[in-house]
């Protein structure tokens, strides 16, 4: 079979888009907690960007899906609960200095409650989910979680950002809706 990059990017499903984005989300807590300065704050803006990108996605294709599976609803209902709270750590860490004591300790946290997350969505969702879609459907939204993570805001090199570091709270809500759209998007056509 005839491949090319673009082809590959194509073929690829979004199940497995989604849990190699677990395994980036878990180098990035890695990142931030290993790091300091700027660097440190770029890692975490990152994070921040995909982690935005990754459950939205969740919510708009996974969750909905996942509800038709036997047992879906309490299932569905455990990981948006781990969500909304891992939000509003989220958010009470958005507002800190990187460099505050208090910043390093809540980010533990955050890693600690993330990872435990993204492995429960893998055993109950993602290894029974596959079947559910329809070819078509696994690389079309694949596509669209792609697309939506490409007009996220891109962040510049430890060292040159300074003058972003007050642009992360507004574009991480516009960010967010454009998201959603491009996922409904992709879904309703799909
Ligand atoms: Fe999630
Ligand atoms: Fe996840």
């Amino acid at each position: 079979m005839r491949t090319t990059p673009a082809d590959a990017r194509t073929t690829e499903d979004v199940i497995d888009l989604l849990r190699a984005q677990h395994g980036r989300i878990r180098d990035l807590f890695d990142q931030v907690m290993n790091t300091e300065g700027e660097e440190r704050t770029a890692a975490f803006r990152e994070l921040v960007r995909l982690l935005a990108v990754h459950e939205t996605a969740e919510e708009e294709i996974v969750h909905p899906m996942a509800r038709r599976l036997p047992g879906g609803d309490g299932i569905v209902d455990d990981r948006l609960a781990e969500e909304r709270e891992a939000k509003e750590l989220l958010s009470e860490l958005d507002g800190m200095d990187t460099e505050d004591p208090r910043f390093l300790k809540s980010i533990d946290k955050l890693r600690v409650d993330v990872l435990t997350h993204a492995r429960a969505e893998e055993r109950y969702e993602f290894d029974r989910l596959k079947d559910q879609f329809s070819p078509a459907q696994l690389k079309g939204f694949a596509a669209a979680v792609r697309a939506a993570e490409a007009t996220a805001p891109t962040h510049p090199h430890p060292g040159t950002e300074s003058a972003t570091k007050n642009m992360l709270a507004g574009p991480m809500v516009a960010m967010v809706d454009r998201v959603r759209d491009m996922i409904r998007d992709a879904r309703d056509k799909g």
